[in-house]
C-alpha cells in the first residue's frame, strides 16, 4: 500500500545516479520481503509525479536498471528501459505522442506500451508504473 517517500526519492533520479535505491525496501527498517534481493523486482517509488511535466519524460535508477518514466498529456504514465538499443541513446529526452517515443540521437521509435520496436531495431522492456499518494511506482518484474 502506500509507502510514503522517503529521501530516497528524489536521490535516484539521474541516469548514472545511484542504483538499486528501492526507497520501498526503507519503509519500516529491515529489508521488505516480498521484493526479491537479486533483481530488485517488485515496486519501487522513484519521485514525485509532479517531476515529470505532461508531454515529457524522466530517467531513474530502479533496481540496477535504468527506467524511462513518461507522462503523456492525458496524464497517463508510461515506463520503458531508458537506453535505446541502437546506440545507447536517452529515450527519456525523446519526443513522445500517445502512442510512442523517438529517439533523440537517430530516430528510432518505440511503442510506449509494449516497449516494441517500431523502425527495426530490437525491443524495449516495458513496466507497470502507477501513481500512488502523488508518487510514481515503478514495478519491475520479479526474477527468481
Ligand atoms: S541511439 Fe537511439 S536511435 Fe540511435
Amino acid at each position: 500500500m502506500s509507502a510514503g517517500p522517503t529521501s530516497a526519492g528524489t536521490d535516484a533520479r539521474a541516469v548514472g545516479g545511484e542504483p538499486g535505491a528501492g526507497p520501498l525496501d526503507t519503509v519500516g527498517g529491515p529489508p521488505a520481503p516480498r521484493v526479491a534481493a537479486a533483481g530488485g523486482g517488485g515496486p519501487h517509488v522513484v519521485g514525485p509525479v509532479s517531476e515529470i511535466p505532461p508531454g515529457e519524460g524522466r530517467a531513474y535508477a530502479v533496481g540496477g536498471r535504468q527506467v524511462a518514466v513518461f507522462r503523456l498529456r492525458s496524464g497517463a504514465l508510461r515506463a520503458l528501459d531508458a537506453v535505446c538499443p541502437h546506440r545507447g541513446g536517452p529515450l527519456a529526452d525523446g519526443q513522445i505522442d500517445a502512442e510512442v517515443v523517438v529517439c533523440p540521437l537517430h530516430a528510432h521509435v518505440f511503442d510506449l506500451g509494449s516497449g516494441a520496436c517500431r523502425s527495426g531495431q530490437d525491443d524495449v522492456t516495458s513496466y507497470a508504473v502507477h501513481v500512488e499518494d502523488d508518487q510514481v511506482v515503478v514495478v519491475l518484474p520479479v526474477e527468481m
